[in-house]
């Protein structure tokens, strides 16, 4: 790919140097008084040192796995880097000589570390054991551990200290309850517990970043926030996928309000990096599937909030001395497209699949996951320069890679307003319902997993659509409203059909608990292995198995494969069932799903250990 410079140069000769993995940026951090960047190249195992004066990667420091969030100790001796996934673990490294000197032990897929170096702590999150730990950097020690609710991915300490606030990627439970929605945890770093919890408007989903104001009033949020209650008969207006920013008071502990970055006829997909200047004037937010950065002038923000219509007191508020702000009156801003006019800008990126990011003085550096690229913007100027660097060798997007990209990528999408990565986060789920129109109307379904979805046909929880090649082409078509090149969605089959299956975090030491094993032998006794059959765990056959109900009564369902059950909750057709318990219990209370009705708690518990195991 050729790319567009305005100023400066593309350094291909200096830079990592990887064979054939890619460099896909994942972190970067800026140490000011170096004038040098750490960039986290994830699949190359390397750390970037990226020299800002002369705008280049000047060495890489090699790390045992990919690397996925970065911190640095106060005085900027030391490195930390999460990395590995199942082997999760903060390697520390010497920045002098630029070797590991430690191998902390953490987590399944740790990311997020977040350092307080007056106190000495480090947090990381463990997004596939849905905890938080707190580390002491110098011994390993772990300090404690917060439990949280779904996939924690971003953290944001308060300059205080006092609360960590973390992230969860996902909506927990059951579709049906009042709100669905990813939930932020606040922990109090004194006793590692979670003391309140904020949960997003209705429908947000797809949390990626967030960083707390340099004066600790406001955590901000980036996340997708999903219009799911309604049929998918128009895209256009943000129908379906909106793109938002929370903005969280600190001090009330509640959202302050949640803003669109999304133009009345051009949405900005896939709010990823979020980052403020040093003087917390300025807010930035990456645009993982539309390429871009919003560059937010706080003080403007803020101001429309409190001038919103919405925010003014009634004469009771007033005299009750409620704040206006927070509780319903939140939609009303949530729902007004343009709403940042006049206080945001967005600049086009140079790369593809921007998601990192790091401030330094007037000049954000972007890292783009895809192309393996850093976009300088100064903003110093009154019209805002980009500046392309290439961070290394990268080999050509070719094959799943670029499926991979596309499948990220909003520029597909009529009008930007979505990617296949907005509904299906890491080729997975977004946790909702979606009334698609293939099966009719006003029967939504639960998001299915890409994982095995080339490998078990026919595709759709109903079967409507013969495999999973012609979902992908009807998706283009029916879901982002666009046409989509046979090259294109053949690149896409291939990303799809290579994903691979994270290991469950049920598993100890890789191997079934004891309890699972238990429920192996009863996934047989009671019937589950004659449908759930094979390694993939479905004969591919359709059966009526008591579930369907309202518009869907009398339909027979596609029998499910059960691998990966335990990242892609909720469960059945319509995600009324939080758990496989209830799945296994409330919902099959005449043993046309399996024989459970005789099962003890216990064995119930085996079974759904064995189930969470796959
Ligand atoms: C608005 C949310 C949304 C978007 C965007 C979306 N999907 Fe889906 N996808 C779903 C839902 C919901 C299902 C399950 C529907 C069902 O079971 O009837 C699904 C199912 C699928 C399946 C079938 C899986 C199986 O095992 O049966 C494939 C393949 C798929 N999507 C691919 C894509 C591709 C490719 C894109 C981008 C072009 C895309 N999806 C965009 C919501 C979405
Ligand atoms: C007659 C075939 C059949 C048998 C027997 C059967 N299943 Fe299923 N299973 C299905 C079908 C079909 C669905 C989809 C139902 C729905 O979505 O409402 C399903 C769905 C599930 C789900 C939810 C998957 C998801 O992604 O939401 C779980 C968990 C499950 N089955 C576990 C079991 C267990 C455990 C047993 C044994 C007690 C069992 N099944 C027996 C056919 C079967």
């Amino acid at each position: 790919m050729i790319l567009h410079v305005l100023a400066g140069m593309i350094l291909t000769s200096a830079g990592a140097s990887t064979g054939s993995a890619s460099l896909s940026p994942q972190a970067v951090l800026a140490v000011e008084h170096r004038q040098e960047l750490y960039v986290a190249l994830g699949d190359a195992r390397q750390i970037g040192v990226y020299d800002v004066a002369s705008d280049r990667i000047v060495r890489t420091i090699k790390v045992p796995g990919e690397p996925t969030s970065l911190a640095l100790s106060g005085g900027g001796r030391w490195l930390y880097t999460t990395c590995g996934q199942v082997d999760g673990r903060v390697c520390v490294i010497d920045t002098t000589t630029g070797r590991t000197v430690r191998d902390i032990p953490v987590g399944y897929g740790p990311v997020a570390a977040t350092l307080d170096a007056r106190r000495s702590i480090l947090y990381v999150c463990n997004r596939f054991d849905n905890d938080v730990w707190a580390i002491d950097p110098i011994d390993g020690a772990c300090l404690g551990k917060a439990p949280v609710v779904r996939e924690p991915i971003a953290a944001a300490l308060t300059p205080d200290g006092n609360w960590l606030y973390v992230g969860n990627h996902l909506p927990a439970g059951a579709i049906g309850a009042a709100a669905v929605a990813c939930e932020v945890s606040m922990i109090d770093t004194a006793t590692m517990r979670v003391a309140a919890s904020v949960l997003l408007p209705n429908g947000s989903t797809g949390l990626r970043g967030m960083t707390a104001s340099p004066d600790g009033k406001y955590v901000y949020v980036s996340h997708i926030l999903a219009r799911y209650t309604v049929p998918t008969t128009q895209l256009d207006r943000g129908w379906m996928n909106t793109n938002a920013l929370s903005i969280i008071d600190v001090q009330a502990q509640k959202v302050l309000d949640t803003v669109l970055l999304d133009d009345v006829d051009r949405g900005a997909a896939n709010p990823w990096g979020v980052a403020c200047s040093n003087d917390g004037k300025t807010l930035f937010v990456t645009h993982a599937g539309t390429d871009e950065l919003s560059v937010i002038d706080v003080d403007g923000m803020l101001a429309k909030i409190k001038d919103h219509p919405s925010k003014q007191r009634t004469g009771q508020q007033a005299a009750s001395g409620n704040s206006s702000y927070g509780g319903a009156s939140v939609a009303a801003v949530a729902n007004q497209l343009s709403f940042l006019k006049g206080v945001r800008q967005r600049v086009r990126l140079e790369g593809k699949g921007p998601r990192a990011l790091a401030v330094m003085g007037a000049k954000v550096y972007v890292a783009e996951c895809f192309t393996g690229t850093m976009t300088v913007v100064d903003t110093a100027p009154k019209t805002i320069a980009t500046m392309a660097v290439a961070l290394g060798t990268q080999p050509p997007l070719k094959g799943p890679r670029r499926g991979e990209m596309l499948f990220n990528d909003a520029s597909l999408c009529f009008q930007q307003w979505q990617s296949c990565a907005s509904c299906h986060p890491d080729g997975r789920v977004d946790a909702l319902n979606w009334d698609l129109l293939n099966d009719g109307i006003g029967n939504p379904k639960n998001t299915k997993n890409m994982l095995l979805a080339h490998q078990t046909p026919p595709a759709m929880i109903t079967g409507v659509r013969p495999h999973a090649e012609y979902a992908v082409r009807s998706g283009f078509r029916h879901i982002l409203f666009a046409e989509c090149k046979e090259a294109d969605a053949v690149a896409i089959d291939a990303y799809l059909s290579g994903l691979q299956a994270a290991p469950s975090p049920h598993l100890v030491e890789g191997k079934l608990s004891a309890a699972a094993r238990r429920g192996k032998a009863l996934f047989r006794s009671a019937g589950c292995a004659a449908c759930h059959a094979g390694d993939l765990l479905t004969d591919m056959q359709k059966y009526d198995v008591g579930t369907a109900d309202g518009v869907d009564k009398g339909k027979e369902f596609d029998t499910p494969s059960l691998v990966e059950l335990w990242r892609t909750a909720p469960y059945l057709y319509d995600g009324r069932a939080a758990t496989i318990r209830e799945v296994l219990t409330r919902y099959n209370p005449n043993d046309l799903h399996g024989v459970t009705s005789d099962l003890s708690a216990d064995e119930i518990a085996d079974l759904e250990a064995y189930v969470l195991s796959q």
